[in-house]
């Protein structure tokens, strides 16, 4: 991507180091990374788990980009795409900072990233690996119009698998 623009955001390449500082925060939070297998980072593993984001971009040509508001130009949160790993199935991931939930723009961002994936990059089926206590997240994946399919273990974590098929493969 240069940039994914939609209503209210843009979703675009990361720039360092101000990005790691206005994202410093979110990683840190524990209420926002309880379902996040990595748990609260430092600063300083924010910094490298976003220096990781980009070579995963540079690799695979899709990555996990930040969630820009257009009204104040600042990050607040992520969205995008990554293989799940050991696999060449490919998810659909989204965080965002606390003070930003409650807006709809997970769900902005994540249909914008939908419809790229879909597309400007060919994929067919997108999945969504959702732990069943994250109600917020199940919410969106219904709203995103997509599918539970079954529970598939990850690591030591049963995770609800959502999909979503290109429409016009469906
Ligand atoms: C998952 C997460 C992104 C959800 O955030 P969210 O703000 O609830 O999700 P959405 O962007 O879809 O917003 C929907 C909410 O905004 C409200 N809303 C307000 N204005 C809106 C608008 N213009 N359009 C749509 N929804 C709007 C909706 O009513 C809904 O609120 P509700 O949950 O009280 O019904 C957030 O909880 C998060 O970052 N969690 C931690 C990370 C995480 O767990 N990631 C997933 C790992 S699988």
């Amino acid at each position: 991507v240069s940039c994914i623009e939609t209503e209210r955001l843009l979703i675009r390449t990361w720039r360092l180091p101000a990005d790691a500082d206005d994202t410093a925060e979110m990683f840190g939070d524990p209420e926002a990374m309880r379902f996040i297998p990595s748990g609260v980072l430092s600063p300083e593993g924010a910094a490298a788990a976003i220096a990781r984001m980009i070579e995963r971009y540079e690799a695979d040509g899709f990555g996990i980009w930040p969630v820009v508001l257009k009204e104040t130009k600042k990050p607040i949160g992520e969205c995008g795409i990554l293989y799940i790993p050991g696999t060449r199935d490919v998810q659909v991931a989204w965080l965002f900072k606390r003070s930003a939930w409650g807006n709809g723009f997970a769900t902005e961002a994540a249909r914008a990233v939908l419809d790229y994936a879909f597309s400007e990059i060919g994929l067919t089926r997108i999945y969504a690996l959702i732990d069943r206590e994250n109600r917020a997240s199940i919410a969106i994946a219904h709203r995103l119009c997509m599918a539970f399919d079954r529970i598939v273990r990850v690591g030591r974590r049963d995770l609800m698998r959502y999909v979503l098929t290109r429409p016009d493969t469906a």
